[in-house]
């Protein structure tokens, strides 16, 4: 990626201070989202490692996740699967516990989305503790999928997500970071 590139998709994320709460940097990729050429590159280049390579399924995580997510599978040819919070899939699933700031939670996937052997791409908008997404990569490692790699527009380092998930075997993709 150029840094001229680099530059404009960080130039095209809102930032909303003391949101959802005081002292709060909320990354707002709603505005990437909105230009049409930013949106384009980003997928573009989140999956640029990957190009043609075999990608079975793109797993987005909700709710942001599925967008990048969407854009993803449609680029590499693949199927798309949804993570969702505990109670919104309709037939049966495997759950995952992960952890929050505070406390826990529960992510689900439909217990037939990934067949045994699957290489599958990870998708999300923004990791920051990596506890959402380390919670997704067991959920798709109890499946018996291969987990290729995991993609997020944003990556909050600071806060150790990408260094996680690397020490759990999985190559990290982002492309722009908030300190
Ligand atoms: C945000 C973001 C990631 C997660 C990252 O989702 O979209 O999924 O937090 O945080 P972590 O790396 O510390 O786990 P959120 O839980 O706000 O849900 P939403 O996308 O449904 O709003
Ligand atoms: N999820 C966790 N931290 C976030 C942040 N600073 N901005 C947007 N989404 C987030």
């Amino acid at each position: 990626m150029t840094p001229e590139l680099a530059h404009d998709l960080k130039a095209s994320v809102r930032t909303i201070p003391d949101y959802p709460k005081p002292g709060i940097m909320f990354r707002d990729i709603t505005t990437l989202l909105g230009d049409p050429r930013a949106f384009r590159r980003a997928v573009d280049e989140l999956v640029h490692p990957w190009a043609g390579s075999k990608i079975d399924k793109v797993a987005g995580i909700e709710a942001r996740g599925f967008i990048i997510g969407g854009a993803i599978a449609h680029q590499v040819s693949s199927g798309f699967v949804p993570i969702r919070k505990k109670g919104k899939l309709p037939h049966a699933c495997v759950s995952m516990s992960y952890a929050l700031e505070y406390g826990t939670d529960i992510i689900e996937m439909h217990v037939d989305a990934i067949a045994p052997g699957e290489r599958v791409i990870l998708v999300d908008d923004l990791i920051a503790t990596g506890g959402t997404a380390e919670g997704a990569i067991k959920l798709l490692r109890q499946t018996g999928a291969e987990v290729v790699a995991a993609c997020f527009i944003i990556d909050l380092p600071d806060l150790g997500g990408a260094a996680k998930l690397r020490g759990m075997g999985v190559p990290v993709r982002t492309l722009m970071e908030f300190g």
